[in-house]
């Protein structure tokens, strides 16, 4: 059986396969379908200093091959997060902590209270649903490069991600910015933004109006966000963006990724990381590879 384990940041994971931020909450849900200690690691629903109910609804829209959410960062608070949610997920495995400020220093406050504390920090600096700062954040390399410095001065031991937004002119020149402001990985790609009209009434779908797209139609687009911020920088990059089976998460690995998150196939289908699991090995033994690690970057490119 082909070894599946992978290294990031100097920690092993099981396997390269973990749950996207906001698709799997905090776990205790997917917990009573499955072990869920078999994952590489969880990322968490996006974490705010105080607790947020989210946008009005109708907050999800489905789409051909896509889902439109602007769920809006609804989430306990990450001081409930540490007292009731985070020894029993550490227990199962490795965990990614997302975070998400509503100016740079709610961000430094967050990373301050989650250091040391979990294993890694993802910081979401892309999302496309909160009025409050989000986005405005992710999308020009000085801001990114500026939160990435406020957050790193924050943690003293808990290595940081930093999640990078796909709606922006040059994915290659915010890698690198991120990467300037002390990022020790990236993760790409957050969700993209969208539109879904209900031509009956002539409004938009969503609550919110706009929201992000996510899922299988947007794999090709998130691919090659993820090879071109991978051979922009040094640091280690998580691919994501439509995975819904091995196949497509190794195509992430040949890409330049170490690991790699699956979002709205959860939704789809809640047993879809523990099959995906499965399917890498039975890919790797299939077609002799030994180890999983040898597929990053494994892609060339033509001509
Ligand atoms: C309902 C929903 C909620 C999400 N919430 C968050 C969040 O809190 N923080 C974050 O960084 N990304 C969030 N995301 C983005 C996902 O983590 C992921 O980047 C994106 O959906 C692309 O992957 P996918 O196509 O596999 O879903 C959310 C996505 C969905 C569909």
């Amino acid at each position: 059986m082909a070894d599946l384990r992978v290294t990031l940041l100097g920690t092993e994971l099981k396997n390269p396969v973990i749950p996207a931020s906001g698709t799997f909450g905090f776990g205790r849900e997917f917990a009573e379908l499955y072990d869920i200690s078999m994952l590489g690691a969880v990322a968490t629903k996006g974490l705010t200093l105080e607790p947020r109910a989210g946008n009005p609804t109708p907050r999800i829209a489905e789409s051909r091959g896509v889902i439109l959410n602007a769920v809006g960062l609804q989430n306990p608070g990450v001081r409930h997060f540490i007292e009731e949610d985070l020894a029993w997920l550490r227990e199962k495995t490795k965990v990614i902590a997302n975070v998400a400020g509503k100016d740079v220093e709610e961000y430094g406050k967050i990373c301050a209270l989650l250091d040391g504390k979990v294993d890694f920090i993802e910081l979401n600096i892309s999302c496309p649903n909160v009025k409050c700062g989000g986005m405005a954040f992710g999308i020009r390399p000085e801001s990114i490069e500026n939160v990435t410095w406020v957050a790193k001065n924050a943690l003293k031991t808990t290595p940081l991600i930093v999640k990078l937004s796909p709606n922006v002119e040059s994915i290659a020149e915010n890698a690198r910015a991120a990467e300037r402001g002390g990022a020790d990985a990236l993760s790409l790609v957050n969700t993209f933004t969208g539109m879904a009209i209900d031509i009956e009434r002539r409004r938009p779908i969503l609550a919110n109006n706009t929201g992000g797209v996510s899922g299988a139609g947007i794999k090709p687009i998130a691919v090659r966000m993820v090879l071109e911020a991978a051979h922009a920088v040094k640091i280690p990059v998580i691919g994501m963006g439509g995975i819904t089976c091995a196949e497509d998460a190794i195509e992430f690995m040949m890409a330049g990724a170490c690991a790699v998150e699956v979002g709205t196939q959860n939704f789809t289908d809640a047993l879809a990381c523990p099959k995906i699991i499965a399917d890498l090995g039975a890919w790797c033994d299939a077609h002799g590879v030994e180890r999983i690690r040898d597929l990053i970057g494994a892609a060339r490119m033509n001509g």
